[in-house]
């Protein structure tokens, strides 16, 4: 079985420029070349299970829906009518059909246009062949993504290894079904949030909750994820042992903690004991993020675990973090802000940046230099 390594980056490394952070042509640069050629993660399939059922989400400006067909396939359109142009569903719930608020053209939920008033006889009017754009739709255990990049690699081509890993930590992810969510926003552009998510450097002294109550810090690591044979993939592999302490925040002896970073913006976190929670963000300004949290359950209902990590976790990692995020951002608008050095720690372990070298690397090549 393939197996992640850890990687090393040579020391003497800084941080981004801040443009990366506040300039408005990086983020324009980003919705374009990462978020609108990348896999980003829509909802659980468990949230689609009926055929009818439609879940609406917005990336950037762009206004996307995704719907379970009666062959019981889930596909993923623009939301946008082929007629005028007018958005065609909102929110989520259930149709036979998709009919447009405007003019009342209606499709069938393959996307195919089934009919249009008054068009019947229309000499020169063919509306044979109509159909919504459809965009790539690929799944995780479940866990639904979308690619608007026309022709992209499938999920396993683009992390290859990563299902291996997950499943072999939490078997039995596969049976998981959403049972709550929960959107936040934070005032810090979308780089910010997620080095502050892939790093544990701040951990003991900001969260001590979470360091008493879910991992043991001692034990913890990032690291990019790379194949057996040497290939890197775009994923960042926490790895921690449960704590097991009196104050751990339930009984977390059945497995241990990882997560599962994947570029640019999702991250399946099993918490000990196979508690499956999710993390993704959307950017919505350049200094603007709602991070989305997500939990998952076998029965799809919010037990007892996970009701008490829920709340313990919003008070907590999550309150923690939006301040930390929030007084970066400020921070890299400030003309006293230059880049600072990595801390790289060739051992690695909690207090390293490895996977913060590993991130700007990939921004890097996304994006172009800036200094
Ligand atoms: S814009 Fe949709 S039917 Fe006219
Ligand atoms: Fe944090």
């Amino acid at each position: 079985m393939k197996q992640a390594t850890e990687g090393q980056f040579p020391t003497g490394l800084t941080t981004l420029d801040a443009r990366y952070y506040t300039s408005t042509e990086i983020f324009a640069a980003a919705r374009e070349k990462v978020f609108f050629n990348s896999w980003q993660f829509v909802c659980h399939e468990s949230q689609v299970a009926a055929v009818g059922d439609y879940w609406a989400f917005s990336l950037f400006d762009q206004d996307l829906f995704i719907a379970r067909g009666k062959d019981n396939q889930l596909r993923c359109f623009y939301n946008v009518c082929k007629h005028r142009g007018h958005t065609l569903v909102e929110g989520s719930g259930n149709k036979r059909v998709v009919v447009c608020p405007y003019h009342a053209w209606t499709y069938e939920l393959s996307g195919e246009l089934r009919g249009a008033p008054g068009t019947k006889g229309l000499a020169g009017l063919d509306l044979s062949g109509i159909c919504l754009t459809e965009v790539a739709l690929d799944t995780l255990f479940g866990f639904v993504f979308i690619n608007m990049n026309p022709a992209p690699a499938s999920l396993a081509t683009t992390f290859p290894g990563v299902a291996e890993d997950i499943l072999a930590l939490c078997p039995d992810i596969a049976e998981r079904k959403h049972a709550n969510s929960v959107a936040i926003e934070k005032q810090a552009n979308w780089l910010v949030a997620v080095e502050n998510y892939n790093e544990c450097y701040h951990c003991k002294h900001v969260h001590p909750t979470f360091a008493s109550g879910v991992i043991d810090p001692g034990s913890y690591n990032i690291y990019p994820f790379v194949q057996s044979d040497g290939t890197a993939v775009r994923c960042l592999r926490h790895a921690a042992k449960a704590q097991t302490s009196q104050e751990a925040w339930y009984d977390t002896s059945g497995s241990d903690y990882g997560s599962f970073y994947l570029w640019p913006a999702f991250s399946l976190q099993i918490y000990p004991s196979g508690v499956v929670n999710s993390y993704h963000w959307r950017p919505l300004a350049v200094d603007r993020t709602e991070v989305h949290r997500g939990w998952y359950s076998n029965s799809g209902q919010i037990d007892e675990v996970i009701n008490r990590v829920i709340t313990l976790d919003r008070q907590t990692t999550v309150a923690e973090d939006a301040e930390l995020v929030k007084n970066v951002q400020r921070g890299l608008n400030s003309r006293g802000y230059r880049p600072g050095p990595l801390v790289l720690n060739p051992e690695q372990g909690i207090e390293s940046e490895h996977s913060i070298a590993a991130l700007h690397n990939w921004v890097r090549a996304d994006l172009g230099e800036f200094s």
